[in-house]
C-alpha cells in the first residue's frame, strides 16, 4: 500500500527514528542514494509562498537523481478549477511523488485517497510535518537523544507548527508544552492524538497559557510567526492578543542554561522573537533551515522504497 506523509503521526515512533537516521546518513554523504535516477519526476505544488520548502525539495530531488517539477497553483488547473482527486489521477501517470503546500488538510486527504504515488504535505493550515523532521534532526544533532527532552512552543498554539510539534514531539518521546493565549490553543482533537502517542513513547503534552511556566527548565524553546499565511486579515488582532508571548532574553532565561532556540522561518524580529534571541548564541535556526534538505531527502527515499 502506498504510504503518504500528511501529518506527523502518519509514521510510527520507530519509522520516525529510521527516517532521522537516514537523514544523518544522507547529510554525511549527500549523493549516496539515487532512488529517482532516470530521472524520475517529483511534482512540487505551491498554493502558498515559500523559500525554504521550494529550494530544499528542488535541490533534494535533484540530489536523489530526479527532476523536480515546481508548480504554482495560480498557473495550474488545481485550485477551484480541478479537484485534488482528478489532479492526482493525472499526475500519478507521470510523476513518482506529489509534494503539496496548501490550505486545508482535507485537500491533501483527497489528493492521497486513491493515489498510487506518495503524497507529502509541504505545509497546510493544520500541520508542517516536513519542517518537524528537520527540527527533530537539528535537536538530535545538538542534544543527542530526543526522548525525554522538554520542548516548549510559545505563541499561536493553533498554528501548523505548534500542532506539528505536538504530534511529532510526542512521537519522539519528548515532553511538549504549548503556551498560548486564550483563543489560540491547539485543536483539541490534535492534543488528544498527541496525548495518545505520548502514552506509547513516555512523552507528555501540556497546553498552558503562562509562557514563563511553559519555558521553565525547557531544553528547546520554539516559536513561529503570529500571522500565518492565510491569516493576514486578522493581523492587528493577532499582534495584540499575542504581544505577551514574545520569546525574549528574559523568557529564554527561564529555560535551561544550555537551551536552544528554534524558528522555522520566516521570522518577524521584534514580534514573536526578539532580535537578540534569534540572532544570539542559543539560536540554531540556520542549522534548522539547512536540515530541511537532508530530512526531506530521507523522507522521500523512505517513501519511494515503500511505494
Ligand atoms: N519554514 C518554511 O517552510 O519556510 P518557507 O515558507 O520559506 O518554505
Ligand atoms: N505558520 C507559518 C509557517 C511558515 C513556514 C505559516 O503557515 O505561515
Amino acid at each position: 500500500m502506498t504510504r503518504h506523509f500528511l501529518r506527523d503521526d502518519d509514521i510510527t515512533p520507530a519509522e520516525q527514528a529510521e527516517i532521522l537516521d537516514l537523514a544523518l546518513e544522507l547529510k554525511s554523504d549527500r549523493w549516496a542514494r539515487k532512488p529517482l535516477e532516470g530521472p524520475q519526476t517529483v511534482a512540487v505544488i505551491f498554493d502558498k509562498s515559500s523559500t525554504r520548502t521550494r529550494v530544499s525539495f528542488a535541490v533534494g530531488i535533484a540530489d536523489l537523481g530526479g527532476a523536480p517539477l515546481i508548480i504554482s497553483t495560480a498557473n495550474s488547473q488545481l485550485g477551484g478549477k480541478e479537484t485534488p482527486a482528478d489532479t492526482a489521477r493525472v499526475l500519478e501517470r507521470m510523476v513518482s511523488a506529489i509534494v503539496w503546500r496548501t490550505y486545508g488538510q482535507s485537500g491533501l486527504e483527497e489528493m492521497s485517497r486513491d493515489t498510487t504515488v506518495p503524497v507529502i504535505n509541504a505545509l497546510s493550515d493544520d500541520f508542517h510535518p516536513c519542517q518537524l523532521l528537520a527540527d527533530l534532526l537539528t535537536i538530535r544533532e545538538h542534544k543527542g537523544e530526543l526522548s525525554g527532552l522538554t520542548l516548549t512552543f510559545i505563541g499561536d498554539g493553533a498554528c501548523n507548527m505548534a500542532q506539528s510539534y505536538l504530534l511529532a514531539g510526542a512521537t519522539a518521546g519528548m515532553h511538549v508544552r504549548i503556551a498560548s493565549p486564550r483563543g489560540y490553543a491547539p485543536n483539541e482533537a490534535v492534543v488528544a492524538d498527541a496525548r495518545s502517542r505520548a502514552e506509547q513513547t513516555n512523552g507528555s503534552v501540556s497546553v498552558l497559557t503562562d509562557a514563563s511556566e511553559a519555558a521553565a527548565g525547557a531544553d528547546v524553546i520554539v516559536t513561529d510567526t503570529w500571522v500565518s499565511m492565510g491569516k493576514e486579515e486578522e493581523k492587528a488582532a493577532r499582534l495584540e492578543s499575542l504581544s505577551a508571548y514574545r520569546v525574549d532574553a528574559q523568557l529564554m532565561g527561564k529555560a535551561k542554561s544550555d537551551a536552544v532556540f528554534m524558528h522555522c522561518l520566516p521570522a518577524d524580529r521584534g514580534f514573536e522573537v526578539s532580535g537578540d534571541v534569534i540572532d544570539g548564541p542559543q539560536s540554531i535556526i540556520w542549522d534548522e533551515a539547512e536540515n530541511r534538505l537532508h530530512a526531506q531527502k530521507a523522507l522521500m527515499v523512505w517513501l519511494l522504497e515503500r511505494a
